[in-house]
């Protein structure tokens, strides 16, 4: 079926991913900070909950369990370097990055927004550029970064969550550039085969029920997990990377359609004709 790495899939939406393309097949790595946390359980859903280590137990070597610090450069790089296949990679691990005291700018210190911006945006940043050599070799293959609307400027009438709203724009900039430079790259190397290109993503979850969403979010995990993979599933087949998605496939934000982009639906545009063709001989054939 395919490998997935889930970057911080201990609890919350991470766990979501982990659980549900094992079920649909896949191999998934997954990472997590602290192995005294691998049984502590995230509810799902209503009444279905579950913990890494139990994953581990149901699905054996399908799973490999990964520690990683997303901050630590070296072990980002040690990491990837373990990887010999990969078709999804996705950039969940993050943090509000704002003080439980206030949301206000006032309440942030310069220390806040420093480590929000190094976990949700450089951390995913390193772990990218990490694993670009494989990225680049691996057809189809999807960045995926777990993004949020708070980050799109046009939607900000609140103010307010400074040190996450400001990460999360960084990195809806950031996983554009990715995408742009893995097609460009694959372009180069496979002139001839562009609608296989790799390509980066950001799609915002939804108001999740997690640590992070609290619990009056409005979607379950399963809920949110669910609908993200179907968006997943489309980007990877049509390439439409240029905008921030929302779970359940709107687009929030859309990126005009670059050079190489364009290219690449060309190409795609042209599969659905040559598909055509190929019917059409086989049916003319009376097969
Ligand atoms: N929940 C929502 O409503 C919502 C909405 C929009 C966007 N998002 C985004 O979706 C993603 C997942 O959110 P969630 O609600 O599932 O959050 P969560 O329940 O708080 O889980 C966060 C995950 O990130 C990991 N993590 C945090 N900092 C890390 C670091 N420095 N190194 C390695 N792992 C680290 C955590 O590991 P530990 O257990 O070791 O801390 C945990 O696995 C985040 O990027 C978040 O911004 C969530």
């Amino acid at each position: 079926m395919g490998t997935a790495v889930v970057i911080g899939a201990n609890r919350g939406i991470g766990l979501g991913f982990a659980r549900q393309y094992l079920e649909e097949g896949y191999e998934v790595i997954a990472t997590y900070r602290d192995e005294s946390k691998l049984d502590a359980e995230t509810t799902l859903s209503d009444g279905n909950k579950e913990s890494l280590a139990h994953l581990k137990r149901v699905y054996g070597k399908k799973i490999t369990l990964y520690k990683l610090e997303i901050t630590d450069t070296e072990a980002v790089s040690k990491f990837a370097k373990t990887i010999e296949k990969i078709d999804l990679l996705i950039l969940n691990a993050g943090i509000k990055g704002y003080p439980i005291s206030g949301t206000r700018p006032l309440d942030h210190t310069l220390e806040h927004l420093s480590n929000s911006l190094k976990v949700n945006t450089q951390a995913p940043d390193n772990i990218v550029r990490s694993f670009y050599p494989i990225l680049t070799k691996s057809p189809n293959a999807c960045v995926i970064y777990m993004s949020s609307l708070v980050g799109r400027t046009a939607d900000n009438e609140s103010g307010g969550y400074h040190p996450y709203r400001i990460a999360k724009a960084a990195s809806n900039a950031l996983i554009w550039n990715w995408s742009i430079e893995l097609m460009l790259d694959w372009k180069k190397r496979n002139p001839q085969n562009l609608t296989n290109t790799p390509c980066a993503v950001a799609i915002c979850p939804g108001w999740v029920r997690t640590d992070m969403g609290g619990q009056s979010a409005r979607l379950s995990i399963t809920e949110s997990v669910s609908a993200m993979r179907k968006v997943i599933d489309y980007v990877r087949k049509t390439k439409k990377s240029n905008g921030l998605y929302m779970h359940d496939g709107s687009v929030a934000e859309k990126y005009p359609v670059t050079d190489v982009l364009k290219e690449v639906f060309e190409a795609k545009a042209k599969q659905k004709v040559d598909l055509a063709t190929v019917l059409k001989d086989i049916v003319s054939k009376k097969w």
